[in-house]
């Protein structure tokens, strides 16, 4: 598959066109942002570390029934994904309290929450990203009503599929971040799923293996990347 021209590149990712017009090239970098790219640094073999995790994670959820963009690792940093129009809702889901939840309702980081949370943040830079609902999303024609209910229907899935996946590897899967796009009129999962977009906790120790190490300055963060790579692809 011939890497051709650039067409975005964003905080972790450049997209390449390939020749076929349906396919592109996601890359994977080493930097690394948090709070909307007010902190920056480079996270050694995060690329590396990332594109293999991802690839995973995306080939079980695949395999489980929920389509994604993944077609097939290229090289170390890329994998060939399919051309997605991507919808511009952050999807986030939620199994225990942590980041901005426990910030927004005061309550305390690690309460396990009864059933898990939605929540949908409005994918602009510009605007930091903010918090929307489903009034917000028709009003902005983000998405219809029917891809709504596939990408919800979709988040909950990946939770459940995802939640037992790292707990049989002694990972707890506290919250993540998913993206979703159109693709020959079906909804595709999209993106990534690593521990820039996931907070993973040990099971045993509570341990952050995650990007809040680098987002707090915990230290340990490329070791906790290749944690999670050891524990998800053995
Ligand atoms: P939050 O607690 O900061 O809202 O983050 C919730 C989850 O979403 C966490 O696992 C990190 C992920 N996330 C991203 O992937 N990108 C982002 O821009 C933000 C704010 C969070």
């Amino acid at each position: 598959m011939e890497r051709r021209a650039r067409i975005y590149e964003g905080k972790a990712k450049i997209l390449y066109e390939t020749d076929d017009p349906d396919l592109l090239v996601q890359y994977f970098k080493d930097d690394a942002t948090a709070f909307n790219a007010q902190k920056r640094g480079t996270i050694v073999g995060k690329g590396v570390m990332n594109n293999r995790i991802s690839a995973a994670l995306l080939t079980h959820l695949a395999e489980h029934g929920v389509p994604t963009h993944f077609v097939k690792l290229l090289s170390d940093r890329e994998m060939l994904v399919k051309r997605l129009q991507i919808i511009k809702i952050e999807v986030v889901v939620r199994n225990i309290v942590a980041g901005s939840l426990s910030k927004r309702l005061g309550l305390p980081e690690g309460q396990a929450l009864v059933e898990p949370v939605l929540e949908f943040f409005y994918k602009d830079d510009a605007l930091g990203d903010p918090m929307i609902n489903d009034y917000h999303i028709r009003m902005l024609r983000l998405a219809s009503g029917t891809e709504m209910e596939a990408i919800v229907d979709g988040a909950f899935r990946v939770n459940e599929l995802l939640t037992e996946y790292f707990d049989r590897r002694g990972i707890m899967l506290v919250d993540f971040k998913l993206e979703f796009g159109r693709y020959r009129g079906q909804i595709l999962l999209g993106d990534e799923i690593t521990p820039d977009g996931c907070r993973l906790w040990e099971k045993e120790t509570r341990e952050r293996l995650d990007k809040d190490r680098f987002r707090r300055d915990l230290g340990g963060v490329e070791e906790a990347y290749a944690e999670v790579l050891r524990r998800v692809c053995g």
